[in-house]
């Protein structure tokens, strides 16, 4: 019997994909959790939800955390008798946050820590891999199992590798009260964009990893993106409303992922920035994760 007796938990970060110009690739692990228990059971399947989605996710088999568990199961040989389960989501749903990633991230990683030698049976880059399958795209999952800023993508399979981010730096989330689907708002991208905007998307891309490892007065300039947030306006229009006047004020701020969650920068002050929630958003102040997934047991 190689299952662990007794309850495991999981805490996952947020993640913020695209950071601007990184389309697809650069993602930020920061300080907002979900938190994950699990344990084996005689038999059956028990879910209990609290916080984000609880009105709205499945109780079943069709739970996202329950399906990835079930993915890392079958990969590590193991078919536990039954599964409890409890979720207490923070991430909210639908903005941006990397709330799937982190569920399937999270469902991986509990499944892990439930067979004994997990650890030495799926690794952390399997783990990647196999998130990176599940969620079809490696921008979020990849900062979510590691921590930190990642640069991530697929070619002939998914890759990810962990760059450095100034100390200094921390972030403010603007929240709108209503959520934009990730379809959604891919559906309003065009099919080309003019090799001019390319050509210069590729530089800000450049620069960002140098500005987020050790050139934070750069972040302004670095974070200008030219795939992806203007197109998406329509779906959006308060949230390119709010990164219009942050950057206008000389702060580097970007839509979060597909939207519609802002995120700017913080090299000192968050007081400032927080002031300039607009009514009926949430903001918090967040430090960068750079643990990633964690597990213990309890
Ligand atoms: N990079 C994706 C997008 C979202 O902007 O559509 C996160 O995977």
């Amino acid at each position: 019997m190689s299952l662990v007796a007794g309850r495991v938990t999981v805490t996952v970060p947020a993640t913020s994909a695209n950071l601007g110009p990184g389309f697809d690739s650069l993602g930020l692990a920061l300080g907002l959790h979900d938190t994950l228990h699990a344990e084996v059971i005689a038999g059956g399947l028990e879910i209990e939800v609290t916080g984000a989605g609880a009105d709205s996710v499945p109780r079943d088999e069709s739970h996202l955390v329950v399906r990835s568990m079930r993915q890392a199961f079958a990969v590590l040989g193991e078919n536990p008798s039954g599964l409890r389960l409890t979720c207490e989501n923070v991430i909210p749903h639908a903005r941006g946050l990397g709330s799937s990633s982190a569920a399937i991230v999270g469902g991986l990683a509990l499944a892990r820590a439930l067979v004994r030698d997990g650890r030495e049976r799926l690794t952390d880059d399997e783990l990647f891999e196999l998130a990176a399958e599940i969620e079809g795209h490696p921008d979020n999952v990849a900062p979510a199992v590691y921590g930190g800023f990642t640069i991530s993508g697929n070619d002939d399979a998914f890759y990810a590798v962990t760059a450095p981010v100034d100390e200094r730096l921390s972030a403010v989330v603007f929240i709108p009260p209503t959520g934009v689907e990730t379809k959604v708002a891919r559906g309003l991208l065009p099919a080309e964009v003019p090799h001019a905007d390319a050509a210069a998307n590729s530089g800000r891309a450049a620069l960002m990893v140098a500005a987020l490892g050790f050139a934070p007065d750069q972040l302004h300039r670095a974070t200008r993106d030219y795939l992806h947030q203007d197109y998406r306006r329509p779906a959006m229009p308060e949230s390119l409303a709010l990164v219009d006047a942050l950057r206008a004020d000389g702060i580097a701020a970007i839509v979060s992922g597909a939207g519609p969650t802002v995120l700017a920068f913080v090299v000192e002050n968050a007081d400032e920035l927080l002031a300039r929630t607009p009514a009926g958003w949430v903001s918090h102040h967040l430090r960068i994760d750079t643990a990633g997934v964690r597990a213990s047991l309890a």
